[in-house]
């Protein structure tokens, strides 16, 4: 029998076997999970980046991430703390500054690249089960080579975090002055969880702690590089997890800033 598993060159052939795979477990489920919510995720991501509406609340100064920083005429006064240099086109994301960045740092991503390899390519679809194209070349042709630019897309990534940080901080404000509203939980437990995922990368974990001789010589990266190590075991959570917080804060900053229900406020 000629074997149809995909194989490198120099490769052994797959066993001679006529079943397609032996797995008898219900592994079609993780990638058929993974095209679902993906595509979900970014058909709701898509949408919202091209309504040019809802995505600032004035009153408290909430801003949503898919909008940060806000840099095109188009937008509201007030939303821009970067300046508003691009031109408003609808084309243009109102955060077409970030929003590249952040889409290659989550493509480039291990753990995406895992996902949407063996879910939408199915490259393999799971262990055991055979690819579905008749030739691999791995990583090693265009386009699929730029995955190597992950770590630059990390050090993007980490310089917008601290630019949704700034707008979590800003946004403890109310027409008073201070104020604190459950806005401003949903805006911070983002921003946390953004920050544990973007440390969790692996690029970062190997810039941390990568490339020493002696961990004993260098105690601040070893403990750096153990905490990075405990985050980057649980990267795959924390990349779905993001998500949801992602859509959530983007969700509830729109419905605030359309009026749907009021911001439920602690003080002022
Ligand atoms: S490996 Fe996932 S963000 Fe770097």
């Amino acid at each position: 029998m000629t074997s149809t598993a995909t194989r490198p060159r120099g490769a052994r052939a797959r066993a001679a076997i006529a079943a397609k795979t032996l797995r008898t477990d219900r592994w079609w489920f993780a990638p058929l999970i993974t095209v679902i919510g993906l595509s979900a995720w970014v058909a709701y991501a898509t949408v919202r980046v091209f309504m040019h509406k809802w995505y600032w609340v004035d009153e408290f100064h909430y801003l949503t991430p898919f909008y940060s920083p806000c840099v095109t005429e188009r937008c509201v006064e007030g939303s821009s703390h970067f300046g508003s240099f691009l031109p408003g086109w609808w084309i243009i994301p109102d955060a077409a500054l970030t929003l590249p960045f952040l889409l290659l740092f989550r493509l480039t991503c291990y753990y995406y690249r895992k996902a949407y390899y063996r879910s939408f390519w199915l490259s393999p679809p799971a262990c055991a089960v055979p690819d579905g194209h008749a030739e691999y070349s791995g990583e090693t042709r265009f386009p699929l080579l730029g995955q190597n630019l992950h770590r630059y897309f990390f050090y993007a990534a980490a310089i917008i975090s601290l630019i949704n940080t700034w707008d979590a901080i800003i946004a403890f404000h109310s027409p008073e002055g201070f104020g604190f509203g459950l806005g401003n939980i949903i805006l911070l437990v983002n921003v946390v969880a953004l920050w544990a995922y973007t440390i969790s990368c692996h690029s970062c974990r190997h810039i941390i702690g990568g490339r020493l001789k002696h961990f004993s010589k260098h105690p601040v990266r070893y403990r750096a590089w153990t905490f990075v190590s405990a985050l980057n075991v649980r990267h795959m959570q924390l990349a779905w997890i993001t998500l949801g917080t992602l859509a959530l804060t983007d969700f509830y900053v729109m419905a605030i800033a359309a009026d749907w229900f009021p911001d439920l406020r602690f003080i002022n």
